[in-house]
């Protein structure tokens, strides 16, 4: 009873799958028509010739070859005829089958770099909270394999398409000539198209779980040769070598019941068609005795199964591909149809404006979106107010997990609050343009990222108006310009992966650097340059505030623990638990809020003890900041 009920839904699901499959080729042929109709057309030629050859070799045979041995005579004239049809009918084919490669072959190639495009295009707009809940190896997978096995039935389908018409056209060829005969191929073409249905089916699972048991294999891989510092320094070399090598046993045993099933079913496909022409000879003959048919006729339809079996595979190939394609199209329509897009008004600060700019946040509210959607999410920020005016710096300091990334991301509408407003220059983030936000507002992010790209592609980001000139401005700025001078290419320098070619200190300058260069009006600074040298970063922050250009400063918003650099700041906004809990100048909270002073304390002694044991890149002793104002 189980069993029946099992059984039905899963013919029902692979139905399912035929039908959503069909669905998803339907949506391939509507995109790219005209290559389509390119490749079918090919692939028809083809499949009308192959029917032709078949009976132009059966004219040769029943109309010189056999009066040749019989009489010992040749027809030289119906010879030449015969040699010119079977030369002609080459070449047609040829073409046919240029046309179909090609048609095909560029059909599934556009439509896989379309929808690559489409895919990469759609996470850029995405908003943050989607990328939290989405991983990096989803979204190479969907913009790699997914689309790929979505698109993979495109290059076997005009074939499969041309197919059945060839085979429609061969058993009207078949009645034209003799029921009997064509009762036979009757019998054998759907016997043998039901066979490559079979076989498809029990291949999809199989080849499914070899395409899983892949990635698998070589996520593991991927992330012990990423981890390879963790690995080697904890003595798991043995651990993730056994984890790999059980994985790898598995697809090992996925692709051998792929290789066991292909042993069982390919030779009967090949069984099938000679077993046809088996019975079209004894039915021939005794049609041939009752002289219903002729010696050519016998010896074309002989001949037609011979040449038929191997297109009909096209349509099992076609088959087989249909449930990895869906489970591609289903992912990949996951990112195209995800909502919760950030849409950018329209209004614009001016840009003529290069005055800093005042940031404010009016009793912002923040939760980040629950790992799943029935779960409320954990509230990170409440009644958050504060402003930085123009042209002041803004210290934000507080506890880990307090929220201040987060309310480094709602500054630069990164994410946007659940309740309250965030406001620059009075203007909801919400209302202005994308450029003009990227143009007035910049993060330095507290993990820095860098491109495998050259030093000055890193800072300028192909931006208008960056040239070398305003790179070093901005190297100068973020106390960088010393070490890119001394390395080797400069400017040219490529850094490498993720900046692996840098020191910590310098891959945070880096990135500051690239924040620079934009000349923002507002600049978040969210614990960026925590590994720099105390001095250096408190000698950064005062030449923000003051720049040696005479160029206008910024408003500064900086996420710090050091007091060197919290003294700096006009004023202080200390944050607990996703609450405003004070704010005044740094010897106000110092005086007054036992908290701070506890963090602020246990910072320094941390960082004295740490330096102890290990020297910056440039040691000088700590200074304040107020003496670095004065040196400079
Ligand atoms: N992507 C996320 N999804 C869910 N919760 C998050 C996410 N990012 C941060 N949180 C939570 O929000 C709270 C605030 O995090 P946030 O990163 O803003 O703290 P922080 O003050 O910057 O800490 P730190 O000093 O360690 O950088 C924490 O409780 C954290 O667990
Ligand atoms: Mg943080």
């Amino acid at each position: 009873m189980r069993l029946t009920a099992g059984e039905s839904v899963a013919s029902k699901t692979s139905r399912d799958v035929l039908g959503r499959g069909l669905r998803v080729l339907g949506q391939a042929i509507r995109e790219q028509p005209r290559i389509f109709a390119v490749a079918v057309s090919g692939s028809v030629l083809f499949g009308l010739l192959v029917i032709a050859s078949a009976y132009v070799v059966g004219g040769v045979v029943g109309n010189v070859v056999v009066p040749a041995v019989e009489r010992g005579e040749v027809a030289r004239g119906a010879l030449a005829l015969a040699a010119t049809a079977l030369f002609g009918i080459s070449v047609l084919r040829v073409v046919g089958i240029f046309g179909r490669r090609l048609g095909a072959g560029y059909m599934q190639y556009r439509l896989q770099a379309a929808y690559r495009r489409r895919v990469t295009r759609r996470y850029l707009e995405l908003p943050l909270a989607w990328h939290h809940r989405n991983s990096t190896g989803t979204l190479l997978s969907n913009a790699n394999s997914d689309v790929e096995a979505a698109w993979y039935p495109i290059a076997p389908m005009p074939f499969a398409v041309g197919t059945l018409v060839m085979l429609v056209g061969a058993v009207a060829s078949l009645f034209f000539t003799d029921w009997a005969l064509a009762l036979v191929g009757l019998a054998v073409f759907p016997a043998l198209f039901a066979l490559n249905v079979v076989y498809s089916r029990r291949m999809a699972p199989r080849q499914a779980r070899a395409q899983r048991l892949r990635a698998e294999v070589s996520g593991i891989a991927h992330e012990s040769f990423d981890g390879a510092l963790v690995v080697k320094t904890m003595g798991r070399e043995a651990q993730e070598t056994a984890r790999f090598a059980a994985r790898a046993g598995d697809l090992r045993d996925a692709l051998i019941s792929v290789g066991r099933l292909r042993g069982v079913f390919d030779p009967m496909l090949e069984t099938l068609p000679s077993l046809g022409t088996l019975a079209v000879l004894v039915v021939g003959a005794i049609r041939l005795r009752q002289g219903a048919i002729t010696v050519t006729e016998l010896i074309s339809v002989a001949f037609l199964f011979t040449v038929l079996a191997f297109p009909v595979r096209a349509i099992g190939w076609v088959l087989a591909e249909l449930p990895r394609s869906v489970a591609g199209w289903d992912r990949v329509r996951r990112v195209l149809d995800a909502t919760g897009e950030m849409p950018y008004g329209t209004r614009t600060l001016d840009p003529a404006t290069r005055t800093p700019a005042t940031l404010a946040f009016h009793d912002v509210h923040f939760a980040y979106e629950p790992a799943e959607a029935h779960l409320p999410g954990a509230q990170v920020l409440g009644e958050v107010t504060f402003t930085v005016p123009a042209g002041k710096t803004v210290a934000l300091v507080g506890p880990t997990g307090a929220g201040k990334s987060t309310i480094a991301s709602l500054a630069v509408r990164l994410v946007d609050p659940g309740a309250g407003r965030v406001t620059l220059d009075g203007v909801d983030v919400r209302e202005l343009t994308a450029a003009s936000l990227a143009g007035t507002v910049a993060l330095v992010a507290q993990v820095p990222f860098v491109f495998d790209d050259t030093v000055r592609a890193n800072i300028a980001l192909d931006r208008a108006g960056i040239g070398d000139d305003e790179v070093w401005a901005a190297l100068r700025l973020a106390e960088a310009d010393g070490f890119v001078a001394a390395l080797p290419d400069g400017l040219d320098t490529m850094v490498g992966e993720r900046g692996t070619s840098l020191s910590g200190g310098q891959r945070q300058r880096l990135t500051l650097a690239r924040a620079l260069a934009g000349r923002p009006r507002l600049l978040v600074l969210d614990d960026a340059t925590s590994a720099v040298d105390p001095r250096v970063e408190a000698a950064i922050l005062a030449g923000l505030r003051a720049p040696a250009d005479g160029g206008a400063p910024a408003s500064i918003l900086v996420v710090a623990y050091r007091r060197a650099t919290i003294a700096l700041a006009d004023e202080v906004i200390y944050v607990e638990q996703g609450r405003v809990v004070a704010r005044g100048t740094h010897t106000e909270l110092l005086a007054t809020v036992p908290g701070y002073a506890d963090l602020v304390t246990a910072y320094e002694q941390a960082e004295q003890e740490r330096e102890q044991k290990q020297t910056y890149d440039e040691v000088t002793p700590m200074t304040s900041g107020l003496e670095i104002e004065v040196d400079r």
